[in-house]
């Protein structure tokens, strides 16, 4: 990765240009994406999201929100996460990943999913969830919903449907 280029949290400043990198990554299909829908468009920047700055231009973007899962508390929903196509395969991904869950274990959360390819999120620890064990607002393919546990037994502790909630104040 390019000595120049760090990471840092992302601030409600950076939305606009977050907003500008989803567009070139996704173009407007992002509308359709399952953390846009789950969010339903309640901003919601946590203190989990970060962004990697290649000198004042951010090439990376992670998100990841807290949410409930039939009611329950405690776990977060990661994505999207974005990379500029120039910077593709760099290690920005992974690194931006490892930090989010880094976060969200220090901040004593029990679970982060995510709805992504398994070939990739495996790698980084995330395991497929069972079919019918975590369900969305809209349509997802069900082989696509992943989860990682921060704490033993997490994901057999929650059930049902996941939804955004605002962030515990500091
Ligand atoms: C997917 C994405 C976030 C990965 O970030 P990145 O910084 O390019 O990837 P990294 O440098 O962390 O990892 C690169 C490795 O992952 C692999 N990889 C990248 N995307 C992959 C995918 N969808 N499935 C499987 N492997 C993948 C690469 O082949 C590479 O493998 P290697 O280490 O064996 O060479 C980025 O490519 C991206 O923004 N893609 C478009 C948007 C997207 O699909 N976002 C994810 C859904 S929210």
């Amino acid at each position: 990765m390019p000595t120049s280029i760090i990471t840092r949290p992302a601030t409600s400043g950076d939305l606009p240009e977050i907003s500008n990198l989803h567009a070139r990554v996704f173009g407007p299909g992002r509308y359709a994406r399952s953390a846009y829908r789950v969010r339903e468009g309640k901003g919601l920047m946590t203190r989990f999201c970060r962004v990697a700055v290649d000198q004042d231009k951010i090439v990376a973007a992670l998100r990841m929100t807290d949410v409930t899962i039939g009611k329950i508390s405690g776990a977060a929903l990661l994505g999207p996460i974005a990379v500029d196509p120039a910077h593709h395969g760099q290690g920005f991904g992974r690194k931006l990943i490892a930090e989010a869950i880094q976060s969200a274990r220090d901040a004593g959360l029990r679970l982060i999913v995510l709805v992504g390819d398994e070939p990739y999120y495996g790698r980084l620890g995330f395991k497929l969830v069972p079919h019918g064990h975590i369900t969305f607002p809209g349509p997802v393919n069900p082989s696509r919903i992943l989860a990682i546990e921060l704490k033993p037994g997490a994901l057999s502790q929650v059930r049902g449907l996941i939804v955004a909630v605002q962030p515990p104040q500091a």
